[in-house]
């Protein structure tokens, strides 16, 4: 295994206000880099802001300030609000940094000497919004394929990667190295990608359209095109041609973590790029899902965001932390709503955690306040303690697979079965009637427990079991690395326990403290049901309607079909069989927004040919035209599964 650890986040645009989609990436990162270094690996976190291109100028031209004032003054927006939420970067890299520029223009010029950049005439369309280039074949209906915007013609002379002569040699390579795109089905995006002609990469801008950024090294009249000079940074922040010890203990990156709305350009253009730079690849691009509010991507200019700030100020950094890893499973998209964050702080963290760790140092202080070692275990006892012992390598196993929800439910699984232990042993009865030997294993049993998992969430929630080792006698707030979880003897007998106001007091909403109103609904439904309605015409037996067969289906790819403006093409995963449907709903979602999501299909319809594209099955959804809504399950469920 590598000892070295090195992952990175996407650099974010210097000119947005970080939301909480920012605050997720680079809260895994920073759970991860934690995690990582606790196993003892020598670790970096890079993180940063991407600060050339066209709505950096236009922001700072608005504003009438030089762009650099304009990035220095917006950088501390994200600076303040990472140290805020206490990450751990070891480094912040901004490309407007002289050595990242320096990188940057030797890497150009390296590669302009070698011919791997040309010069040449070029019509091609560009997205202001998306600050992106695009052949006429990438435009959707004429506007950006990304965003839908307006797009603008434009000819003129560029200059140009050789990124098409590696388009064999990148299918290859994902095809050779399965841990290269994560979740695997985003490298099957990128090789439907690839299927496609794959163009050269225009790497410039004349300075007369644009003046903010990187000036070509052999041509003054350009500026390199700034997702060219953005993806460097991850390189250029770990010493690559400027510290050659510091750059061999780095590189390869362990992971770049993206969002998947930058998928192409890191599995695409930045491994072509490295392949032309003569550098090894990254281990792992890992892209997750979006966070949605109202199921819209969360964005500025959807106008749907949500302040991190304001979520913090509300229940604190380490709430706010395990809200979005735990409701997160990086592969889909979630939802963001403040109902499902206070529900998720209550049942979890108030109830399930704050009882726990209650319950055991109150027990502990009234029966003399220091952790029992007690002789002699019983089955029951050894019971927790496993779970608590298989807690450690479920972390482990899933965050190596980037699940840190599953691996946090494998934590809480520890917590949720320690208060079930103290149900059953029941310790303030034995303190009542005297059995001190039992009343001690069982004391001791839970709060072993709880420091096991203190250390597994220490990652995710640094001051909070900061604040639960102090309690449980570890004056430093530093129980002991993950490592030694599983190989030390533990250190608890004997710890002197203190009191402890709740560490996660209770959010009260509104609707709690009037629960009453709900009641006689139910009881007003019930009696409608034992009326006997007439019986309406037109009616099927249950044996009629089970003659269709619904299934889940989990949907793993999507594309237009050509030619056609309402039909996408589906790629579906039905249990252990994959199949594919055209359906009419090309108007209403874009086929990104739909990987991840569990359907319904009908299953045994006969197969069909739609616009010369095999169909498979239908789906179900309702509404026509632009307002279709697809049929889709309340919560985690398999694919393949019947409905009915
Ligand atoms: O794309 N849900 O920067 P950016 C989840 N500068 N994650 C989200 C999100 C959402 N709704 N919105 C943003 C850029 N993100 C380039 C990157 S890298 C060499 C250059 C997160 O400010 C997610 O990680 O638009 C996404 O990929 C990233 O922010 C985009 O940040
Ligand atoms: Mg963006």
């Amino acid at each position: 295994m590598n000892e070295n650890f090195y992952i990175t986040t996407p650099i974010y645009y210097v000119n947005d206000k970080p939301h909480i989609g920012h605050a997720y990436t680079t809260i895994l990162a920073d759970v991860l880099s934690r995690y990582q270094r606790s196993l003892g690996f020598d670790t970096f976190f890079l993180t940063g802001t991407d600060e050339h291109g066209q709505k950096v100028e236009k922001a700072a031209q608005k504003r009438n300030v030089e762009p650099l004032a304009h990035c220095d003054e917006t950088v501390v927006r994200f600076q303040e609000l990472w140290k805020r939420l206490g990450i751990t970067n070891d480094f912040f890299i901004r490309t407007t940094f002289d050595f990242h520029k320096e990188v940057v223009r030797k890497i150009l010029q390296d590669l302009y000497d070698r011919g791997e950049i040309y010069r040449a005439e070029y019509t091609g369309w560009y997205c202001v919004g998306c600050e992106r280039f695009f052949t006429e074949k990438d435009l959707v209906e004429g506007k950006c394929p990304d965003c839908g915007r307006e797009v603008s013609a434009i000819q003129e002379s560029n200059y140009f990667f050789r990124m098409s002569k590696y388009r064999d040699w990148l299918v290859d390579y994902i095809k050779s190295h399965p841990d290269f795109i994560l979740p695997s089905f985003r490298a099957n995006e990128t090789l439907g990608f690839l299927r496609q002609e794959l163009g050269d990469l225009c790497i410039s801008r004349p300075k007369s359209r644009l003046a903010w950024g990187i000036e070509l090294p052999f041509d003054s009249d350009y500026v390199c095109y700034v997702w060219f000079d953005a993806l460097i940074n991850y390189i250029s922040g770990v010493g690559y041609l400027q510290d050659d010890k510091e750059f061999a203990r780095r590189w390869p990156a362990s992971c770049h973590l993206i969002g998947k709305d930058i998928l192409t350009t890191h599995s695409v253009y930045w491994p072509t790029m490295l392949k032309a730079i003569g550098l090894p690849m990254p281990k792992t691009i890992f892209a997750h899902g979006w966070w949605l509010t109202g199921n819209a991507k969360m964005s500025k200019s959807a106008g749907n965001v949500v302040d991190p700030m304001a979520m913090i100020d509300r229940a604190g950094v380490d709430a706010f932390r395990y809200f979005l890893l735990s409701e997160m499973s990086p592969g889909s998209d979630a939802n963001f709503s403040e109902e499902s964050f206070i529900s998720r702080y209550n049942s979890d963290l108030a109830n399930d955690l704050g009882n726990l760790l209650s319950r055991v140092s109150k027990m502990i202080l009234r029966s003399g306040g220091t952790v029992p070692a007690p002789e002699k275990f019983e089955d029951v006892d050894n019971e927790l303690l496993a779970i608590a012992k298989s807690a450690v390598s479920a972390m482990a196993d899933n965050l190596a697979q980037y699940k840190p929800d599953q691996g946090i439910d494998a934590a809480m699984g520890v917590v949720r079965a320690g208060n079930r232990y103290l149900e059953k042993c029941a310790p303030w009865q034995l303190a009542k009637t005297g059995d001190t030997a039992r009343l001690e294993a069982v004391l001791y049993t839970a709060a072993e427990a709880l420091r096991h998992v203190a250390v597994l969430l220490e990652p995710v929630m640094p001051e909070k079991m900061a604040e639960l080792a102090k309690v449980l006698g570890y004056e430093d707030g530093k129980i002991c690395a993950i490592a030694e979880l599983a190989d030390k003897i533990s250190d608890l007998a004997g710890r002197k326990v203190s009191d402890t106001a709740a560490l996660f007091p209770r959010i009260i909403v509104e609707e709690e403290k009037a629960p009453a109103a709900a009641k006689p609904e139910k009881k007003e439904k019930k009696e409608k049901k034992s009326e006997k309605p007439a019986e309406p015409v037109g009616l099927i037996s249950i044996d009629d309607f089970f003659k269709t067969k619904l299934k889940t289906a989990k949907i793993v790819a999507a594309e237009r079909v050509p030619d056609a403006k309402k039909l996408l093409k589906l790629q579906l995963e039905v249990g252990s069989e994959s199949r594919q449907i055209v359906s009419g709903i090309a108007e209403s979602y874009a086929p990104e927004d739909l990987i991840g999501k569990t359907i319904v299909i009908v299953s045994n319809l006969q197969k069909a040919t739609i616009r010369g594209v095999e169909s498979s099955g239908m789906l179900l959804a309702a509404g026509k035209g632009d307002k279709i809504r697809l049929v889709t399950l309340d919560g985690d469920i398999a694919s393949g599964v019947d409905v009915g």
